[in-house]
């Protein structure tokens, strides 16, 4: 981790229910917009409840450095659909094998990807998150080739994977899909321990999944379940919301910056019914209880900031772009993100009995015209 000082702007708080999608040059109205939110309550801290939590409130504090700094890739779709043989395409996948025939393999470029990996690697980023969509029809081809996009973006220490709903695009037998990736999925020993003593048995990938990185809690969702031909709809579940609930609880004990991962928007009414999360009413319901500092997305294809409410304060989400659209319509070209990420301790401009973390967003761009990925918006979430 670096030190690095932060964008001066400030939002004091997120209005709510809001969400906005955010298509190219109205960035400003939208952080004027946010802007204009009314003063969050101020968050009396509470000491951590369990051992666990002790060892957790210690380690999230012991030797950090001022500014973590989290890069967020989503949809990245950069894989072939090449089936050997026309067996794979019955069923829904004909649908959209035939979808990357006439369009989206011209759409999505693995070309653009590198760049975006490549500007990546020049900007020191502690962690990395990839909000779901690493394949296109979840051939069986793909999962190894996604795969090899996911160690060029970064070893398993520092890249955390969630799958999205073209990695469930039918079923797939894990062995052959989603264990290819499991380095990339699974939680790490103290999130393991958090979520009890199932998961550390089976050391599987179960969701949500739990990394601690730094001052940060890394919560992985899975919202990917196959959906019907023409759907891209998702689902969390009531077995992942329960585990969800509890973990998200004894991190916010740990005084952790808990970063919540889902393919699909989590506010209810950001997508038409066809393509949204099922049980978004459920999961916003949850996130109101318990809250969650960010929750980062993919799915959507665009920029999107919204906000969700919380217990004390608003929960910022963001949706990222495509990290392989070439550009053939601007509003979704190619873009990852950068959040940089302090503990609002009341000094360096934190405000007293403010949410517990200022977190200031900064975009990255892929320029069709150049090739080379610019320096795009910045925006400080709370
Ligand atoms: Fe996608």
């Amino acid at each position: 981790m670096r030190v690095r000082a932060a964008p001066r702007r400030t939002i004091h708080a997120w209005r709510t229910p809001v969400a906005i999608d955010a298509d190219m040059g109205t960035w400003q109205g939208i952080t004027a917009l946010i802007s204009e939110g009314a003063r969050p309550e101020p968050r009396v801290p509470e000491a951590p409840r369990t051992r666990a939590c002790v060892r957790l409130w210690d380690a999230a504090r012991c030797g950090e450095s001022p500014m973590f700094t989290l890069a967020h890739l989503s949809d990245l779709h950069a894989t072939p659909v090449e089936p050997k043989s026309p067996l794979p395409l019955l069923g829904k996948r004909v649908l959209g094998w035939l979808s990357w025939r006439v369009r989206r393999h011209r759409v999505h470029r693995p070309e653009v990807l590198e760049a975006l990996i490549a500007d990546l690697e020049g900007t020191g980023a502690d962690q990395v998150v990839i909000t779901g969509d690493m394949t296109n029809i979840s051939l069986a081809s793909e999962f190894p080739a996604a795969r090899d996009w996911l160690r060029r973006i970064g070893s398993p220490e520092r890249v955390t994977a969630i799958p999205g709903n073209h990695d469930a695009y039918v079923r797939v037998p894990r062995q052959i899909s989603w264990d290819l990736w499991a380095e990339y999925l699974v939680s790490d020993a103290a999130g393991r321990e958090l979520l009890g003593s199932e998961e550390r048995k089976t050391e599987g990938l179960e969701f949500p999944s739990v990394r601690l990185r730094g001052p940060l809690a890394l919560v992985g969702i899975s919202s990917a379940v196959p959906s019907l031909p023409l759907r891209a709809t998702g689902r969390v579940g009531r077995a992942q919301l329960e585990r969800l609930e509890r973990v998200l609880g004894e991190l916010a004990d740990a005084g952790r910056c808990r970063v919540v991962l889902i393919h699909h928007p989590p506010d209810p009414g950001a997508l038409s019914a066809r393509r949204s999360l099922t049980d978004a009413e459920e999961l916003c319901g949850l996130l109101r209880r318990v809250g969650a500092e960010l929750v980062l997305h993919g799915h959507t294809h665009r920029t999107r900031l919204a906000s969700l409410p919380g217990p004390q304060h608003p929960i910022p989400v963001v949706g990222a772009r495509s990290a392989s659209d070439l550009g053939i319509r601007p509003e979704k070209c190619a873009r990852y993100h950068l959040y940089d990420i302090e503990r609002n301790d009341g000094e360096r401009g934190g405000e007293p009995g403010g949410p517990p973390f200022r977190i200031a967003l900064r975009s990255r761009a892929y320029d069709p015209v150049t090739g080379a990925v610019v320096s795009a918006e910045e925006t400080a979430l709370c």
